[in-house]
């Protein structure tokens, strides 16, 4: 799960989708990273963090790291959260850049409407309740999606 800052929209997808993963018992794992390198090692905001503890999530020991080019070779599947990630993704990856493991989240939820997680980062709580909920229905997809196959993304 990418972002740019790894600290308002990506640890809250790490979150619910860690939660999605127990509820189902599944043996995925899952990690979020951020692409600008400004929060490297902070705690989420504290409104990620406000909004996530009021739905049952707590995202407190999570910490922003950057993402890096080998996250192509241990992940399966790189969740962008908006268009912008994914163009610094491809700049960050470089030769490890893969586009077959590269999704835009939303696109999970509207197939082709290559539709971005907002990001809340100027703006009040409210915002922060509409990231989570998309991110949420995206992470639903995703399980319904996948959950029977023993690789994410394979059959
Ligand atoms: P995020 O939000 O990408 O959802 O973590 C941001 C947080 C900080 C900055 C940009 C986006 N920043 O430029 O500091």
């Amino acid at each position: 799960m990418v972002c740019l800052g790894n600290i308002c929209r990506s640890p809250l997808a790490e979150g619910i989708m860690e939660y999605k993963i127990a509820r189902q018992g599944l043996s995925w794992q899952v990690d979020s990273a951020g692409t600008n390198g400004y929060h490297v090692g902070e705690a989420p905001h504290r409104l990620s963090q406000k909004v996530a503890t009021a739905r049952g999530i707590d995202i407190s020991r999570q910490r922003a790291r950057n993402f890096c080019p080998e996250d192509f070779d241990r992940f399966d599947r790189i969740y962008a959260m908006a268009e912008d990630v994914i163009d610094e993704i491809k700049w960050i990856a470089g030769k490890k850049f893969n586009p077959a493991k590269v999704f835009l989240l939303m696109n999970e939820v509207y197939p082709g409407k290559d539709m971005d997680v907002p990001d809340p980062w100027y703006g009040p709580e409210p915002g922060y309740h509409k990231v989570f909920d998309m991110i949420d229905t995206a992470c639903d997809r995703i399980v319904e999606k996948y959950s029977k196959s023993r690789v994410p993304g394979g059959e």
